[in-house]
């Protein structure tokens, strides 16, 4: 399971370890299209002492307060019995609730709903047994039980899940697909963020909702931008990149940004990383996103590599 942010489209979660080194250190460090959070809390987490605020920002309505509920403990199984979403309740609410929307969507992407109507039924009826111990015929089946003793967590329901569907299914091909229970993996993962209550650090974060261009950037900061992808509106607003990079080329501070390619002379690439992408459930292909750096970013950067490596 990732350990950084919430489950997000466009994640860095899973290069978080290699993109925080990169970094010079700075009084601020501001995230600025912040996302599902991982790049912060891995900040946090693996650069404590190298900054003395950090500065998490994200535009899209409701994500910095999912992420804020999710620090102070809300999505914990022991207040939280998620309540099913069905295709139906996520379209009412996915525009005015992020959790419904972020967590209850294909591949997080906000708009679709998370399962096709053939299995939703079935996906149904395994989540009320493992969150409310209601057990219909088909979850007696599956589970090869009446209902849970007392006890169990809801990860420990979820592992008795999948190994009766990987004994069953390979028999069964239509169990096969139900041998996860998506949403409570994201649950899981909401429910980590509340570790963080336990780090000091966490009085020295500011979480904003802004458009990047509202946000104010103190001087001595480094400011990553993890913006959508040239071209793309896949975050519900189409992005204007030439916008963007005239305004990363202008500040007078350091600004670091992960992209595949930026052909605009004013930036120079500083690192490559390599990233695995599914194509298909089967196939996958690794492709290089690398970060880039303003003038001020990369005299800076160049200079803290030439003083490391001596
Ligand atoms: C690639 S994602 C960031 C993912 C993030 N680094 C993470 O690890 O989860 C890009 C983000 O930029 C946000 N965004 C789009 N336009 C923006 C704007 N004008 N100002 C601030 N954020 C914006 C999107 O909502 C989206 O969450």
């Amino acid at each position: 399971m990732s350990k950084y942010g919430i489950p997000y489209m466009g994640s860095k979660a899973k290069m978080c370890d290699q993109l925080v080194g990169i970094f010079p250190r700075a009084m601020h460090f501001y995230d600025v299209f912040g996302g599902g959070f991982a790049v912060t809390h891995a900040m946090l987490a693996l650069r404590p002492n190298d900054y003395a605020h950090f500065h998490f920002n994200e535009i899209r309505p409701g994500v910095t307060q999912l992420i804020q509920d999710a620090i102070a403990g809300k999505y914990s199984y022991d207040r939280f019995k998620p309540e099913w979403i069905s295709r139906e309740d996520f379209m009412h609410r996915k525009d005015h609730d992020a959790y419904v929307k972020l967590i209850w969507s294909f591949g997080n992407n906000g708009e679709d709903y998370l399962f096709g109507s053939e299995i939703e039924t079935q996906k149904r009826s395994l989540h009320q047994a493992v969150i409310f111990n209601e057990f219909d015929a088909f979850a007696k089946e599956t589970l090869g039980l009446d209902s849970f003793r007392p006890g169990y967590s809801v990860y420990e329901k979820r592992m008795h899940l999948r190994n009766r569907v990987r004994v069953l299914g390979s028999k069964r091909l239509d169990l096969q697909r139900l041998e996860q229970l998506e949403r409570l993996q994201q649950l899981e993962r909401l429910q980590q963020l509340e570790r963080l209550q336990q780090l000091e650090q966490l009085e020295r974060l500011q979480m904003t909702a802004l458009d990047y261009r509202q946000v104010k950037i103190e001087p001595d900061s480094i400011v990553y931008c993890d913006p959508p992808y040239a071209g793309t509106a896949d975050y519900g607003n189409a992005f204007d990149t030439q916008n963007f990079l005239d305004w990363a080329a202008y500040l007078s501070e350091p600004v670091f940004i992960s992209e595949y390619e930026i052909t605009d002379s004013r930036f120079k690439s500083v690192a490559a990383i390599a990233k695995m992408q599914r194509l298909t459930s089967a196939s996958r292909t690794v492709k290089q996103e690398k970060v880039f750096a303003n003038k001020r970013g990369y005299e800076l950067w160049f200079d803290t590599k030439t003083r490391r490596t001596g």
